[in-house]
């Protein structure tokens, strides 16, 4: 999807911001999988509006590399994010203005199912990882789609995501016949807000692409089912969705250039 056709980027904060907790669950996994010591770049690929971006930063005292094709979601970023070894470039994961051999970590989120031509990046982010490097992909697959509950009120969306999701096994086997390493599959279970009536106010943002893609009849249609729901039943625990967490490995000892197993 082109973030720039949209008007996503203005909304995406308010609509997708991650509680602290939730930013602390992801920064664990990530540190349960990849040791800490051997990370001095990072690339968050895909980085948005730099969500990530000064975390990763934090946790591995490391370079970040912001890279994303959107001109307007890296404004948000640069409006939104200020740290001193965090910078933010334009490019797309097919086509990346670094160097080969550069990068230690390779941090996708929710990135993976945007990407048009996957050979290619795949190509790409083997060649700008150092030997030894990680590459990390936080994404939704369609085998958890129907624990998402807001789908249960947007059929069209579920719809558009069974084709545009990747299964959890796509995942893995297409990055191993690219010649990377399967390192670790976790599921974890993140808090995406306090209570329904939370919810109900960050999927009304429409910050998220499946929803931005609907009709606006069937997206208002969607949310006033929503907002009847949080009428009838106050429900006050929180709301928590299951995203899957990938980590492969480059071998140590390969070559910084692109490399393909088929
Ligand atoms: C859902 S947002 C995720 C942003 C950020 N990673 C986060 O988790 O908040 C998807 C991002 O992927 C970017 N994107 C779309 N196509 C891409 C591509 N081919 N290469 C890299 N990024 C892409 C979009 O511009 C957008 O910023």
């Amino acid at each position: 999807m082109k973030y720039d056709e949209t008007t996503i980027p203005g909304r995406y904060n308010a609509a997708r911001a991650l509680p602290a907790e939730t930013m602390g669950l992801w920064l664990d996994a990530l540190v349960r999988r990849v040791p800490t010591r051997e990370i001095n770049t990072v690339l968050d690929m895909g980085c948005g509006t730099g969500r990530f971006s000064a975390s990763l930063s934090d946790q591995f005292g490391a370079i970040v590399v912001g890279a994303d094709p959107s001109q307007k979601m890296l404004a948000e970023a640069r409006r939104t994010v200020e740290h001193p070894r965090v910078k933010f470039l334009i490019g797309s994961a097919e086509h990346l203005p670094l160097n080969d051999g550069t990068i230690c970590l390779i941090y996708l989120s929710m990135v993976y199912h945007h990407i048009d031509n996957l050979a290619l990046a795949t190509n790409e982010w083997y060649r700008v990882l150092r030997p030894g490097g990680f590459l990390c992909i936080r994404n939704s697959t369609r085998d958890l789609l129907t624990s998402f509950l807001y789908l249960q009120f947007f059929p069209s969306a579920l719809e558009f995501n069974k084709d545009r999701l990747p299964r959890q096994r796509d995942v893995i086997e297409t990055m191993q016949r690219h010649g990377f390493l399967f390192v670790s599959h976790d599921v974890i279970r993140q808090r995406f807000a306090r209570n329904l009536r939370e919810y109900v106010d960050k999927i009304r943002q429409r910050g998220l692409s499946d929803l931005s893609s609907l009709p606006d009849n069937e997206f208002e249609a969607g949310v006033e089912s929503m907002r009847q729901v949080v009428e009838q039943e106050e429900r006050l625990e929180p709301i928590a969705e299951p995203i899957d967490f990938f980590v492969f490995n480059k071998k140590a000892g390969q070559a910084g250039s692109a490399v393909r197993r088929r």
